[in-house]
């Protein structure tokens, strides 16, 4: 079968939704698997969203219409409240406490909501908008670039950011 972003893309999904579903199902006391987690939900992440961000969105952007143009920035904006307020929040919570639990069960809510939305409105827009022969360019393009000094940087510059966001929210919610 021909390869296809959009189908990398909802597997990439679904995989983050198994890693939801196993952190959410631990206990307070699960310091080591909470935070092996919460590592390989961030590893999964990261990579999916910056690609999505420079390369993705914006391809789609320039051949979406009206409604395709408000489904962008909705997933722009989506992505923004995840990277700047929900994850620094988790990370900012001890991973031994209730506070983990309640804001990673949002941080998964919210990749949820997230998803959906991509799966059943904006890659169904991407399948007309782009030939079979695009998708499968884009799939290796999105590979090739993970494995690039400039996907790794990509990541880690966001890494980096959402650790300055971190200190922030220790911060803000201390009360
Ligand atoms: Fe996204
Ligand atoms: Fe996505």
């Amino acid at each position: 079968m021909a390869r296809d972003i959009l189908k990398t893309l909802k597997e990439e999904h679904d995989a983050l939704r198994k890693l939801f579903e196993e952190i959410n199902g631990t206990t307070d006391r699960a310091r080591k698997t909470r935070t092996d987690l919460l590592e390989r939900i961030e590893a999964n992440l990261m990579p999916h969203a910056k690609w999505e961000e420079q390369v993705f969105y914006p391809e789609f952007k320039k051949r979406a219409d009206r409604d395709g143009l408000k489904t962008h920035a909705e997933a722009v904006t989506e992505h923004h409240a995840v990277e700047h307020t929900v994850i620094p929040e988790v990370k900012a919570a001890d991973v031994e406490t209730p506070e983990f639990a309640g804001r990673v069960k949002v941080f998964g809510e919210m990749i949820e909501h997230h998803a959906k939305e991509e799966e059943k409105t904006m890659f169904k827009m991407a399948r007309e908008l782009f030939t079979a022969e695009e998708r499968a360019e884009l799939d290796e393009q999105y590979e090739a670039w993970k494995a690039s000094d400039e996907g790794m940087k990509a990541v880690a510059a966001a890494r980096a950011e959402m650790q300055r966001g971190m200190g922030r929210e220790q911060v803000a919610t201390r009360h």
